[in-house]
């Protein structure tokens, strides 16, 4: 139980990693509130979760529905001791890859949402976060090794790991850990929001999921389970930095 009666925020924590993340939280004692936009999901993740966390519809990239969410959550809970910064992705954005062609339009979508709303998460966080609190955004492996399709998005992630640095020498007064938690390709719904067909989704899965020394798709658990270290005190010594968890890739 080393998260034991910790209240934890976990955006994106209605689908994924993110879900993953919150079921090991609660195997190990949090509680807290689970971040999304999608109501249904929102409210059937509660269950399987025993009902220890709540589920709040906020969008992050609305940096007012961030601050009302912050305030919810710990006028419910009393201040935050964990919180999970992983709502992002790179789909919606049909020209976020080769530089070439991508529109300012584009760029903005994928900004917004996996640079800005981590930024502002974290801003908007402080008021309510313990003294002590760690940190977690959630990173990506495209932040080290360029993917076809996503030059914008791994320009975010990449970003995410100097803030990791940046944030934790901004709020050392505060004892605030951050660090950054970058996964490999991990089995979840993200595939089937491709908008291809299943059957090459799943192709799509199988064969990136497999490209790695495990030669295997890493699971929401996996990630849950490297969160729940940076999220305790297990890595209290441990400040600013990235544990890429991709089954052996960037550095093979
Ligand atoms: N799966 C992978 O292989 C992989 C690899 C590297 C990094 N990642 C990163 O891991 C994180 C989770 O991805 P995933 O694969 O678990 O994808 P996912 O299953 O699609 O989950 C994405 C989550 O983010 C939330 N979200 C997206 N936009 C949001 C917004 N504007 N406001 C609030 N919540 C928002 C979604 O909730 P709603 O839809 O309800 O808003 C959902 O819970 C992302 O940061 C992604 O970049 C994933």
């Amino acid at each position: 139980m080393r998260l034991k009666n910790k209240v934890a925020v976990i955006t994106g924590g209605n689908s994924g990693i993110g879900f993953g993340i919150a079921k090991e939280f609660v195997a190990e004692g949090a509680i807290g509130t689970i971040v999304g936009r999608n109501e249904d999901t929102l409210k059937s993740s509660l269950a399987a979760l025993d009902n220890k966390f709540i589920g709040i519809k906020c969008d992050v990239t609305q940096l007012d529905e961030l601050t009302a969410m912050f305030a919810e959550t710990e006028q419910k809970f009393g201040k935050i001791d964990v919180l999970i910064v992983n709502a992002g992705g790179a789909i919606g954005a049909g020209t976020a890859g080769n530089m070439a062609d991508v529109t300012e339009e584009d760029f903005d979508k994928i900004i917004n949402l996996n640079l800005k709303s981590v930024f502002f998460t974290v801003q908007k966080a402080l008021p309510h976060l313990k003294d002590g609190a760690s940190v977690v955004m959630v990173g990506s492996l495209t932040a080290h090794k360029p993917l076809d399709g996503l030059t914008t998005y791994g320009g975010a992630k990449a970003a995410i790991v100097n803030y990791a640095r940046s944030f934790s020498k901004d709020l050392a007064h505060r004892k605030i850990r951050i660090n950054v938690l970058s996964p490999g390709t991990i089995d979840t719904p993200v595939f089937e929001k491709l908008g291809i067909a299943e059957d090459l989704a799943m192709e799509l899965k199988q064969h990136v999921g497999s490209a790695n020394l495990m030669q295997r798709i890493g699971l929401p658990s996996e990630m849950g389970k490297v969160a729940v270290f940076l999220g305790s005190d297990d890595s209290s010594f441990v400040i600013g930095q990235e544990i890429v968890a991709d089954g052996g890739v960037y550095h093979f």
